[in-house]
């Protein structure tokens, strides 16, 4: 099950996020700073601007959430940022592609005709996620994240929904 957020999943987010964070693997965060109330204060921001946060349950339980924000330029409002994290317990059961597909109904919704996205070289079921899903790679910028395992590049890539 699919939805959007609210105050209550709070909790679930930032815990969610903290969790992935501390894999220490597959983001360019080494420590999740943020407080329950900074999603509580994102949630409710959600209501009156663009951006999206789509949260996946399992029989109830939060198993990860996408994010879509749109890019910081007048002329870009067309243009979505997108962030996705599932949490381990439930990868590789179809969760990240349920959240994907919902985000682009989401998006157009939104006025999104284009969602813009990176994700570490490495990361190889992200990437398979993304391009089975019609994304294409744009760029790949060469060492770019000092992870603690050495440098990875990062591969940009984006998909227009129209
Ligand atoms: C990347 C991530 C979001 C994918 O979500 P997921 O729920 O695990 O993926 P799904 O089960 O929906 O699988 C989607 C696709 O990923 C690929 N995939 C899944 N498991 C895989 C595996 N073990 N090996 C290779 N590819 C795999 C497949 O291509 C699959 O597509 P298909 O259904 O057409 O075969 C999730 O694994 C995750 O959160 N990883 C850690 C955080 C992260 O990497 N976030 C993204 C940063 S850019």
């Amino acid at each position: 099950m699919i939805r959007t957020a609210e105050r209550g999943d709070a909790p679930n987010l930032h815990e969610g996020f903290r969790a992935v964070v501390e894999e220490g693997t597959w983001l360019p965060t080494f420590s999740a700073n943020s407080h329950i109330s900074d999603w509580v204060h994102w949630i409710d921001k959600t209501k009156h601007n663009r951006d999206i946060l789509l949260i996946a349950f399992i029989d109830d339980q939060y198993a990860g959430h996408l994010t879509l924000q749109p890019e910081e330029w007048n002329a870009s409002q067309h243009v979505a940022k997108l962030g996705i994290i599932v949490l381990k317990a439930h990868r590789h059961v179809g969760v990240g592609r349920s959240l994907m597909l919902a985000c682009e109904e989401f998006g157009l919704e939104h006025d999104f005709t284009k969602i813009i996205l990176s994700t570490f070289d490495d990361n190889v079921v992200a990437k398979s996620l993304y391009l089975h899903l019609g994304y294409r790679v744009v760029g790949i910028r060469k060492n770019h994240f000092n992870m603690p395992s050495g440098f990875i590049d990062e591969l940009l890539m984006e998909k227009e929904l129209v």
